[in-house]
């Protein structure tokens, strides 16, 4: 899973690839790559880890060709070293690839049979090889790709450049994205249309199957069968700037503190705030006439839908299903024809969620999407498209993407009661009227900042970090645990409150940091049951609640004082003291906040 990008140009390629390739990191960092051609040579630079790598060994190698191919990696099959480093070469191609080849192990020793010397440990190798053996036996290029394209099982995108010839690249996809750039005497190719925004805004999205032919002034497009088609470019509208950190250390702390504006405004697309009523929904669903709602997505996408679930079934009386998309798409759980599916992604891309998609619509269902990328091709393929509205999210670890996914499924879920006719005017009125304070709130919170970076230092010295919620806290505290693991590397684990004592209750120690994430509502006292059985072990309690029930609790905590509000809008304010606990324990560890190991932001293979 990577990103990929390819040019056919008029001036040198290498520099113009990285800066496409900066804005692909998202879909990976563990190494990156270009190969260029010059005069019909290929030549080629890689590196180990980050893009900067990449460059500074670029200062050191001469590659002025103006027809390049680069590549960001995250690695799947072989190490993140130079040798499985994108492109893979042989003396006739080299080749970039975002995916997976399924049956990779076995066209290996088909091929090492045919003398084939493989030079890394990856999936990607035997593309370039089967290409070769079709180059070596006499066929054009366009025909030894779709040879070996043939051969595959799995996701690809691919670019290919051809020794000896500089007027040309190949590129197709099959389940990963792939987006043709049209320049002036200039082609382009890109995993999405961000990666090629400083070159052109005039892009076409290549269809399932698609295989592009691109020279200097255009491209042929073929289709799964092989036959011509067009694929006209319109005009994309993301910046061609890149975006920055402002005056933040860090894009994740930036994206935290967004959140009372994009919030505000993911709100106010779908809210009536003066009049007191969702906007109508120009969705096409009768919600009147449905029996269920299945929610499907990913990470913290998926904990997005968890919420959702308790606000569905309360303000709408829907019930829902709600899965992990990686499990959901083999479940094969039988979909009434014509219900409705909602998927949940910030990319729109994760593999995993696409393939729900899928299944959901092959099974007669319409499917809606709830995207903050409206190029992505979940957005495409979905019937529906609901955007949040929280504009670029660089930081790997989602934070307003995810309050942005509140807000908007909030909005769904009022406006579903209403169709349903179970919730009533007066009721939408004070749901409008308390979703309409959330911005204020959040900026309330984010001024907690300085206390809860305290809370933080301490918890940096925990091995193990335990986080409790009820009711729709119950997700936040997934979420928390989440955000903690991946940017601190710390172990952290989020219960329902309730399930202490069934297991985890058997860790506690006076090491063990609780965070309780319990705001005063309908199942405070409960909770506040199970940090008394915290605190009767000795356990640290770090305590997030408003002043009723921090008062009520009465226990010996570390506190987060949040304001009080209405509980229905408790887990879009209460995600923001868990974000800030887990940024300022990765920064008080020294981790690379960002870009944090192992991860990706994009994960487009299952
Ligand atoms: C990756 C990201 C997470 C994200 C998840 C789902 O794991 O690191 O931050 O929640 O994918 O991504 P999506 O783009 O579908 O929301």
């Amino acid at each position: 899973m990577c990103g990929i990008v390819g040019i056919l140009g008029t001036r040198a390629a290498a520099p113009l690839l990285v800066d496409s390739l900066k804005r692909l990191e998202y879909r990976g960092y563990d190494s990156a790559g270009v190969a260029t051609l010059e005069d019909g040579r290929l030549a080629r630079c890689r590196a180990e880890g980050k893009l900067k790598h990449l460059e500074d060994r670029l200062k050191a190698t001469r590659l002025t060709g103006r027809t390049g191919i680069g590549h960001t990696r995250w690695a799947t099959h072989g190490a993140p070293t130079e040798s499985n480093a994108h492109p893979h070469a042989t003396d006739r191609l080299a080749l970039v690839h975002n995916g997976i080849i399924e049956n990779y192990r076995e066209l290996r020793g088909e091929l090492e049979q045919c003398g084939a010397v493989f030079a890394s440990d990856t999936d990607t190798e035997v593309i370039a090889h089967l290409i070769d053996l079709g180059l070596a036996s006499g066929a054009a290029p366009k025909e030894a790709v779709e040879a070996a394209l043939r051969r595959l099982r799995g996701a690809f995108a691919i670019a290919v450049l051809f020794g000896g010839d500089d007027e040309l690249m190949i590129g197709a996809r099959r389940g990963s994205p792939l987006a043709i750039g049209h320049g002036d005497g200039e082609m382009y190719l890109g995993s999405d249309a961000i990666a090629l925004a400083p070159l052109t805004d005039q892009i076409a999205y290549l269809e399932d199957g698609d295989l592009a032919v691109l020279i200097r002034t255009g491209v042929d497009v073929f289709d799964a069968d092989g036959r011509p088609v067009e694929r006209p470019p319109t005009r994309a509208t993301v910046t061609s700037l890149l975006v920055d950190k402002g005056n933040h250390r860090h894009f994740m702390l930036k994206e935290i503190n967004e959140q009372p504006e994009v919030v505000g405004h993911t709100l106010a697309h779908y809210l009536d705030l003066t009049g007191g009523r969702c906007k109508p929904l120009d969705l096409g669903v009768d919600f009147a006439r449905l029996d269920r709602l299945s929610i499907t997505a990913c990470g913290t996408a998926y904990y997005a839908g968890m919420v959702a679930r308790y606000w569905f079934e309360r303000f709408a009386r829907l019930p829902i299903d709600i899965d992990i998309a990686s499990e959901f798409r083999y479940r094969e759980q039988p979909l009434a024809k014509k219900g409705l599916s909602l998927v949940i992604s910030q990319s729109g891309e994760t593999a995993d969620t696409l393939a729900s998609l899928r299944y959901a619509k092959a099974e007669g269902q319409q499917v809606a999407a709830v995207v903050n990328v409206e190029q992505s091709t979940i957005a495409r393929e979905a019937d529906m498209i609901l955007p949040t509205l929280a504009g670029p999210e660089i930081g790997v670890a989602s934070t307003k993407a995810f309050t942005c996914q509140l807000a908007v499924l909030a909005c769904l879920a009022i406006a579903a009661g209403r169709a349903r006719n179970v919730l009533p005017e007066a009721e939408e009125a004070r749901l409008v009227a308390a979703f309409a304070e959330v911005p204020r709130l959040m900026s309330q919170v984010l001024r907690l900042e300085d206390g809860i970076e305290a809370i933080a230092r301490d918890l940096g010295r925990a091995e193990h970090v335990l986080y409790l919620g009820r009711g729709t806290s119950y997700p936040i505290a997934l979420e928390g645990a989440l955000k903690l693991k991946e940017i601190s590397y710390i172990h952290a684990e989020g219960y329902a409150a309730g399930e202490l004592k069934h297991g985890p209750i058997a860790l506690i120690d006076e090491a063990m940091p609780v965070v309780v994430i319990a705001p005063h509502d309908h199942v405070f006292e409960k909770t506040v049951s199970n940090v008394q059985e915290v605190a009767a072990r000795d356990g640290r309690i770090i305590l997030v609640s408003d002043e009723a029930g921090i008062s009520a609790a009465g226990v010996n905590a570390d506190r987060v004082v949040v304001p009080s509000m209405p509980a229905e809008i408790t887990p879009l304010v209460y995600a923001l003291p868990v974000q800030l606990l887990a940024y300022h324990t990765a920064v008080f560890m020294g981790t690379d906040v960002d870009q944090p190991r192992n991860l990706a932001k994009s994960v487009t293979v299952e």
